[in-house]
């Protein structure tokens, strides 16, 4: 109880990256480095007692403003990421947007990074009266060395859901991309503009659409990359991700949308000479369509082991950020998501609740039950 009483969030989230550091095997001075800058990124935030209620946030179910997430590669170790709200309880959104950029410019100094891409496009996603569901949430990938790689996601919507497709163009635009919304599939809605900033070999811009009642078969034909994913490898993981083929393999099994949580896909472009894009991801809420973190753990083995990577760090990771039972919640493994890159082997991310503010207790049934015209039909 006392302890209860004096936990900060700061003090959970720290502790949380400390340990995932070690489950991935960072040294013990970039894991010290990183709490701090997550501590700094966080700011006033980071002093919040947890037994205050929390601000509103949609980076988490809980509202915490932190996220982790491991992206997995074949053959060498999965890299940790934090997604941060750095204007978490600024009071309005404006604010927080204000802070979130002048944050971002902090680290931008303090790494040596510039952030002329996104001062381009201040404008556009930081009005003077923003609209939902964000304003900046920057994330900072934890590589070896104390420095991370760095990148923003922006709000499509800040100048209204109506005028998201035009931000987004826009915004495309003025980055050189001039025909990269002309290639994006139909989506339901804008949900991020991301960017990279800072030392990465080929930096990204990315577009992430929200996929109201997406189907396996749906998101096959999302992938707009040429010589893109096989729709085979989609599918599988689709299916794997919401639970969907408990059935034989070989089996054409029936298409169930995702009626609950969307899905989502991540539409990533390195280039502006073809106007295509060079990277897909599908992302899966497994969260949504799993009765307890067993299974979603179990899900994501399967699409770690079928990939060719090793599911020993997630496993580890899992315990670093909690010590309750997988089966006594659900939503500690927020998506899954399938990552193609051009010429390169698929690899799979796995993001991570902190939890610090509540464990949404486990579904009692088994989610979803194939419909019965599905499966005839
Ligand atoms: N919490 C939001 C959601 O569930 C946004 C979000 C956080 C998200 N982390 C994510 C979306 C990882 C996709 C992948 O949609």
């Amino acid at each position: 109880m006392l302890r209860r009483n004096t936990e900060t969030l700061g003090g959970h989230a720290a502790r949380q990256v400390l340990r995932l550091c070690e489950a991935v095997g960072l040294s013990g001075a970039d894991s010290t480095e990183y709490a701090r800058t997550l501590l700094t990124v966080l700011g006033p935030a980071a002093e919040r007692p947890l037994d205050l209620p929390p601000e509103q946030s949609f980076l988490s179910d809980d509202h915490t403003p932190v996220e982790f997430s491991l992206a997995f590669v074949p053959d060498a170790d999965p890299t940790l990421r934090v997604l941060l709200e750095p204007g978490y309880g600024a009071g309005s959104l404006a604010e927080n947007g204000r802070v979130g950029l002048r944050v971002v410019r902090e680290m931008a100094r303090r790494w040596g990074f510039d952030t002329r891409r996104l001062d381009e496009l201040e404008d556009l996603f930081f009005p003077p009266e923003p609209e939902g569901p964000l304003a900046l949430w920057c994330a900072l990938e934890l590589v070896p060395g104390g420095v991370p790689r760095a990148k923003v996601y922006l709000n499509p919507a800040a100048s209204g859901q109506e005028r998201s497709a035009d931000t987004v163009r826009e915004a495309l635009r003025r980055l050189g991309h001039r025909r990269a919304f002309a290639a994006l599939p139909e989506g339901d809605r804008h949900l991020f503009f991301a960017l990279d900033l800072g030392d990465w070999e080929e930096p990204r811009v990315k577009v992430y659409l929200v996929h109201q009642d997406l189907s396996a078969a749906d998101a096959a034909g999302l992938s707009r990359v040429d010589g893109g994913p096989r729709r085979k490898e989609i599918k599988r993981f689709f299916r794997t991700a919401a639970g969907h083929d408990i059935d034989v393999d070989g089996f054409d099994h029936p298409d169930v949308p995702l009626d609950r949580r969307p899905g989502l896909s991540c539409h990533a472009f390195t280039e502006s000479r073809t106007g295509l894009p060079s990277g897909f991801t599908l992302h899966i809420p497994v969260r949504d369509y799993a009765r307890h973190d067993g299974e979603a753990l179990d899900r994501a083995v399967a699409v770690l082991r079928r990939h060719g990577m090793d599911p020993a760090p997630l496993v580890r990771a899992l315990s670093a950020v909690t010590s309750r039972r997988l089966q006594d919640g659900v939503g500690l493994i927020a998506y899954l998501g399938l990552v193609h890159q051009q010429g390169r082997a698929p690899r799979m991310n796995a993001y991570i609740s902190s939890e610090a503010y509540e464990v949404r207790p486990p579904a009692t049934v088994a989610v979803p039950a194939p419909r019965p015209e599905a499966v005839h039909s």
